[in-house]
């Protein structure tokens, strides 16, 4: 919808603006002799080029989870819901409330693989950041077959949203 409304003020505004440099030329050539003038009537100018640089900038660990996106985290929990929950119950990994700040290999009851205590100790926000990039990768034999989220945005939301659900 709103993508909808955005093209169509982009068009919009181009028709008008084709509009206005058509009345403006005919105004002008009624004068006669300004062809030269006319040449520079149809710079048009662009800004859409911007749009991407958010995404290709590098920033740090710190920057980013500073404006972490706890609603947006929720969505992306869609993709670990297949194997955990959030309701202190195990599924086929263990369950994910509480665990930014967690001991790792900690939930009582769950038959871990004990590969990811290659990734540290505790389950802070870094290390869960580092991990959930390739879990394959920086826990090599886990037994959680996740290819990982590429997206540094997409991870520190979901952090932000697991750590919101401590209470
Ligand atoms: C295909 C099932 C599956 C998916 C999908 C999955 N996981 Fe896992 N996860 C597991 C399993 C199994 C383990 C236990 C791994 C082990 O013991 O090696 C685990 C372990 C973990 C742990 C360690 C917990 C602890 O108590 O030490 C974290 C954190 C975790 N997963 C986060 C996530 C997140 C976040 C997602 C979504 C982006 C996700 N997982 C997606 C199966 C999955």
């Amino acid at each position: 919808m709103t993508i909808t409304k955005a093209v169509g003020g982009v068009c919009g505004a181009l028709l008008i603006f084709l509009l206005g440099n058509w009345v403006a030329e005919s105004l002008y050539s009624v004068g006669g002799g300004h062809g030269e003038e006319h040449a520079a009537a149809y710079v048009i100018e662009t800004d859409s080029g911007g749009g991407s640089a958010e995404e290709e900038e590098p920033q740090d660990f710190e920057t980013l989870m500073a404006s972490a996106d706890a609603g947006a985290g929720e969505r992306v929990f869609g993709k670990c819901r297949a194997c955990h929950k959030i309701d202190g119950s195990n599924a086929t990994g263990p369950h994910l409330d509480g665990v930014v700040g967690r001991e790792i290999d900690a939930v009582d009851g769950f038959n871990y693989s004990g590969a990811l205590e290659q990734v540290g100790d505790v389950w802070s926000p870094e290390n869960l950041f580092h991990f959930l990039e390739n879990p394959r990768e920086s826990a090599p034999g886990t037994a959680m077959s996740f290819a990982g989220l590429k997206s540094a945005e997409d991870r520190v939301n979901l952090i932000a949203y697991l750590d919101s659900l401590d209470g």
